[in-house]
């Protein structure tokens, strides 16, 4: 089965996290996938906008834990390839969410342009609980939507939170009971507009931040990858196996 499921319909390029019953937890095989349909979308003319999708209950469970502890995690891993692609991608980006937006699952959306979330959905960065550090450029990303303290409560204590508060801190664009289908009609609207217009107007909203951002991330991805291989998340990594396996 394609874990990663890549539909173009008419101008707009929708990807789908496709492995539901491991709540769309992404590989790093995954991980390379995405960075491949991103890489490509970018050079693409026929592709205007890309929509990003889970399938099942979840919109990801973010990292594949068990591909964490037992994969070796280098800068060259699949991983940062996503970032990078994801972080360089020069067309419109949308995500639809439903259900569980974990780690990375709620990073990425700092990287899009406009996101759509079910009224049930749930979002949550829990790095630090998870002994580590705050990846995909959310260090920044994240402070810069919603202020230091508010950033800093939700990393320190990784609580979750909900659709509403994601709505109110300007994480997402909208609540909407059908978000993949309302995602794509945005984006099929997008793709209709003048295409240099819209990547012009992309280019310009991230210009100020770009190259900072690039310094952050290589910088989270190293003490990600060091904190990846420390007794405490290898320890929390491990209850969170254990839990699933007894439960
Ligand atoms: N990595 C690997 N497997 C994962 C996973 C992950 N990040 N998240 C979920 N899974 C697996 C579970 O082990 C379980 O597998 P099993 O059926 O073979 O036991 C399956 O997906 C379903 O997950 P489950 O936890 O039973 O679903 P839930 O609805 O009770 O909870 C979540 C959903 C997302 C809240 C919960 O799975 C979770 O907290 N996942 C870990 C999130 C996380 O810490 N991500 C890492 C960020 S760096």
């Amino acid at each position: 089965m394609l874990e990663i499921l890549s539909e173009q319909i008419d101008k707009v390029l929708h990807l789908t996290l496709n492995r539901p019953e491991k709540k769309n937890a992404i590989t790093q095989a995954m991980y390379q996938r995405l960075a491949d349909s991103l890489n490509s979308a970018a050079g693409d003319f026929s592709i205007r906008a890309v929509v990003i999708s889970g399938n099942g209950s979840a919109f990801t469970a973010g990292n594949d834990i068990m591909d964490f502890m037992n994969e070796e995690i280098t800068m060259n891993s699949p991983v940062f390839h996503f970032l990078k692609a994801l972080h360089g991608f020069p067309k419109p980006l949308l995500a639809a969410v439903q259900g569980n937006a974990v780690g990375i699952g709620t990073t990425l959306l700092l990287h899009c342009e406009l996101i759509y979330a079910a009224p049930g959905a749930s979002f949550q960065m829990p790095f630090v609980t998870l002994g580590l550090v705050p990846e995909a450029g959310s260090s920044i990303l994240f402070p810069r939507l919603v202020g230091h303290t508010k950033a800093a409560e939700i990393f320190l204590t990784g609580r979750a939170f909900g659709a509403e508060e994601a709505l109110s801190m300007g994480l997402i664009n909208a609540i909407e009971p059908q978000p993949v289908q309302r995602a794509l009609e945005v984006a099929a609207q997008i793709a209709e507009q003048p295409p240099s217009a819209v990547l012009n107007t992309k280019a310009l909203l991230k210009s100020q931040s770009h190259i900072a951002i690039e310094n952050v991330m290589l910088a989270e991805g190293e003490m990600f990858r060091i904190a990846l291989q420390s007794e405490e998340t290898q320890g929390a990594f491990i209850k969170f196996m254990n839990s699933r396996k007894q439960g």
